[in-house]
C-alpha cells in the first residue's frame, strides 16, 4: 500500500493511492482510455457546455454510484475525483464497458480541482461515505473542513444540492456543526427517516455495504446552496 503526501501540511492527501495490481485490461484502460476523459485540473468545466448539467462526485471509491448515475442521466456530465488508481481503473472499465459518454475523471485530489472552478458553477455534488478518521488525532484529515465547505458552497449553483453521507455518527455531528456554522445551506428533514433511508435510485457502494455488514447506520444528507 503507498500513500499520497501532496506538499502542503494543510492539504496532505491521506489514504491509499493503489490496492492490488491492475489486470491488464484495467492497465491499458488507465493509458490510453484515462487520457481522453481527465479534465485538466486548471479548467476542470473545459469542453463540458454541451452538457445540460455539471456535476462533481468526491472520491467515488469503486465507482458504483458515479457510473449509475451517469448511466440513469445521460444529459449530465458527472466529474469524478478520485486518487485510488483502482477505484479509477474500475470507472474506466464501467464506462468502456457500458459505452458512457458523461462522466470525466480527476485521477488525484480533488483540492487540486476546486480553486479553479467558478463561483456558482455546478449543478450539484455529490460527497458519499468520505473517508471517516474516527480517532480523535485524526480528525483534522477529514475533508469536509469549514474551508472546505466554504468552497463547495462557493463553486455550487444557488438552489443546487450537496449530497453527504457518512455511517459515522462522530462524522455527521462534525459535518451538520460545520454546515450549520457556515450558515448558506438549506437542510430541514421532516422527520429521522429522511436521513435513515438512501437517496432515490441508491445503486449501494462497497463501501456503504460494509459498514452495514459491520452494524454502522448510514445517514444519508441532502443540503441545498441557498
Ligand atoms: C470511504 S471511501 C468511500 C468511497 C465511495 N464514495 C463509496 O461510497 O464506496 C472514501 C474515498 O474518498 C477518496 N478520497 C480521499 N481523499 C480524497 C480527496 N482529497 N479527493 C478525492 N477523493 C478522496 C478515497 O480515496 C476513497 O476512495
Amino acid at each position: 500500500m503507498s500513500t499520497h503526501n501532496t506538499s502542503t501540511p494543510a492539504n496532505r492527501l491521506y489514504g491509499r493511492a493503489k490496492g492490488k495490481p491492475l489486470s491488464a485490461y484495467q492497465a491499458g484502460l488507465i493509458e490510453t482510455f484515462l487520457p481522453k476523459i481527465a479534465i485538466d485540473p486548471e479548467a476542470p468545466l473545459q469542453g463540458l457546455d454541451g452538457f445540460a448539467a455539471r456535476w462533481l462526485e468526491i472520491g467515488f471509491g469503486g465507482a458504483e454510484h458515479l457510473l449509475h448515475r451517469a448511466r440513469e442521466t445521460p444529459e449530465r456530465v458527472i466529474i469524478g475525483a478520485e486518487p485510488f488508481l483502482n477505484g479509477v481503473a474500475k470507472c474506466c472499465a464501467g464506462m468502456d464497458r457500458g459505452k458512457l459518454e458523461n462522466i470525466r475523471l480527476h485521477h488525484g485530489d480533488v483540492r487540486d480541482v476546486l480553486p479553479n472552478l467558478a463561483d456558482e458553477s455546478l449543478d450539484g455534488i455529490y460527497i458519499l461515505f468520505p473517508d471517516p478518521w474516527p480517532k480523535s488525532r485524526h480528525n483534522k484529515r477529514r475533508i469536509l473542513s469549514s474551508d472546505f465547505i466554504a468552497e463547495l458552497h462557493r463553486i455550487l449553483k444557488p438552489g443546487a444540492p450537496l449530497y453527504f453521507a457518512s455511517d459515522i455518527i462522530d462524522y455527521v455531528d462534525w459535518t451538520l456543526t460545520r454546515i450549520d456554522a457556515h450558515g448558506g445551506f438549506g437542510f430541514a428533514p421532516k422527520n429521522k427517516a429522511d436521513f435513515l433511508s438512501p437517496y432515490e435510485g441508491w445503486p449501494g457502494t462497497r463501501y456503504q455495504k460494509k459498514a452495514i455488514r459491520e452494524g454502522r447506520v448510514p445517514h444519508y444528507f441532502i443540503f441545498t446552496r441557498q
